[in-house]
């Protein structure tokens, strides 16, 4: 299932990080603030643990984060959606995952992987800023449950119809938290309206 963050606050970022015009400086900004709030609502039913704190008035009953969280951005453009998260939840551990999409078959190819334990038992959160084809993002959960993780959401800043088939298909246990649900994707599996391609622009790679 995908979820649509459709607060004004992230629509109005969204509006300028899709812009053309927007440089690589301001488009890496957006990103991290846009998945920051994206976050603090794909966040809210996380496990909790009540706990009693003594305040300088009198004890009070508090509730605090009773998972742990590992943070996997699919490089590199997840990359640019880690810093967003880690100032939501500091003690977040990382894992890494390295994929690319091949040109020609649009599949995705792995190249790095490096989890912590804690993907077992833990609450794991693959951040990638497109999920186009859906098809690296998939990959990922593969590989995730593959090592033990049963506990996977998705954060992504733009998706599309094909791409959230694909992945609720292979993985209906898995909730999808997204910006945008866009249109389609066009013949080179881009999706439109997008933003373009969310690496180069980031990294300020392409021309
Ligand atoms: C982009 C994007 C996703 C993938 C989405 O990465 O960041 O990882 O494409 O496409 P999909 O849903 O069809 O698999 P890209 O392959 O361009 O690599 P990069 O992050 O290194 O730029
Ligand atoms: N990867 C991107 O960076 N953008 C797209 O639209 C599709 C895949």
């Amino acid at each position: 299932m995908a979820v649509l963050i459709d607060h004004p606050c992230v629509q109005h970022k969204l509006a300028v990080i899709r812009n053309v015009d927007t440089g690589h400086k301001r488009f890496r900004e957006l990103a991290k603030e846009i998945t920051k709030f994206i976050c603090y609502e794909a966040l809210k039913n996380i496990k909790t643990k009540i706990v009693t704190v003594q305040t300088p008035v009198a004890e009070a009953t508090c509730r605090k984060i009773d998972t742990n969280i590992v943070v996997v951005p699919i490089l590199r453009a997840g990359i640019g959606m880690l810093e967003g998260i880690l100032e939501l939840v500091p003690t977040a551990r990382v894992g890494f995952i390295g994929l690319y999409r091949d040109e020609k078959t649009k599949l995705p190819v792995s190249y790095y992987e490096r989890y912590p334990p804690q993907i077992r038992g833990g609450t794991c959160i693959v951040i990638d800023p497109m999920l186009a084809t859906g098809g690296s993002t998939a990959a990922a959960i593969d590989r995730l449950k593959d090592e033990g993780a049963d506990d996977i959401i998705v954060i992504c800043i733009v998706t599309c119809p094909e791409g959230i088939e694909l992945v609720e298909k292979a993985h209906p246990d898995v909730l999808i938290y997204a910006a945008a649900i866009d249109e389609k994707l066009n013949d080179k599996k881009y999706i439109v309206p997008g933003l373009g391609d969310a690496g180069d622009r980031l990294f300020g790679t392409s021309h």
